[in-house]
């Protein structure tokens, strides 16, 4: 992989995402991780591993290595499912207005999975995971990782990966601190998500903080949220 911003140097995976972009006290820092074709699509044929490859794979996981909560609309688990995690310690939270989202599965079972949800969503009986809630209607965002500290003894870094959905409504709140965005050399047409969707027309400045390219033309961008 080969960095261009800030500087033209060989880099790696690790190196090159060894730590969010920036830490704030208080609130956690919040990054978003996707990948989206050229042409602005986040799936191909409902899924994302069809963008994906062995590097972008890697800066998810070396991403994921650093956070200490993942959040995930829920979207994407009925769609792609999700697992526990490999880092102990580390939370999962599934964003749910509907409350449809099976808990009976190993994200759930392993203790690492909650649920991120409204005030007056009806989550049936028995047992259940952790459950955060905030806002009536739709998830108050903000609200919910103010919360964080519930569930992890010390959420510093929070990463969202998707989907659009999800990445609408954090847009929204402009509670995205860096979005971390590899481009797929591939155009996919069709109306698949493009990185965010249902948010209002909101415009926030954000800076490119690095970018880099691999020999397969998958390039890699870091964009940090100028304040
Ligand atoms: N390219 C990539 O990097 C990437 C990454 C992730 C996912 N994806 C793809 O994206 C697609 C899924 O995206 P999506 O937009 O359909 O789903 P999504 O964003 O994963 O999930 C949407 C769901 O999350 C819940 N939700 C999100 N924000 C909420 C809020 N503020 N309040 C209440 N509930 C909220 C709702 O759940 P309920 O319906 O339960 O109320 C909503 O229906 C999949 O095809 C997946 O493969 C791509």
């Amino acid at each position: 992989m080969r960095q261009l911003v800030p500087t033209a140097t060989e880099t790696t995976i690790e190196q090159a995402y060894r730590a969010p972009l920036d830490r704030r006290t208080g609130a956690p820092w919040v990054g978003l991780c996707m990948v989206t074709s050229i042409d602005g699509s986040t799936v191909v044929d409902g899924q994302s591993s069809d963008l994906s490859s062995a590097n972008d794979s890697g800066v998810l996981h070396q991403l994921r290595s650093l956070a200490d909560v993942i959040i995930v609309g829920a979207g994407t688990v009925r769609g792609e499912g999700y697992g526990p995690p490999k880092k102990p310690g580390q939370r999962i939270g599934v964003v749910t207005g509907s409350g449809e989202v099976d808990t009976t599965t190993d994200l759930f079972t392993s203790g690492a999975g909650f649920l991120i949800t409204t005030t007056d969503a009806d989550l049936g009986s028995g047992d259940r995971p952790d459950v955060i809630r905030a806002g009536t209607a739709v998830v108050d965002l903000r609200a919910a990782i103010d919360q964080f500290h519930t569930i992890h003894p010390s959420p510093r870094f929070v990463q969202a990966e998707g989907g659009a959905n999800l990445n609408g409504a954090l847009l929204d709140q402009d509670l995205l601190d860096e979005i971390n965005v590899t481009t797929s050399p591939l155009t996919v047409g069709g109306s698949g998500p493009r990185l965010a969707e249902g948010a209002g027309d909101v415009t926030h400045r954000f800076e490119l903080a690095q970018l880099a390219i691999d020999d397969q033309s998958f390039v890699f961008s870091r964009w940090r949220r100028r304040r």
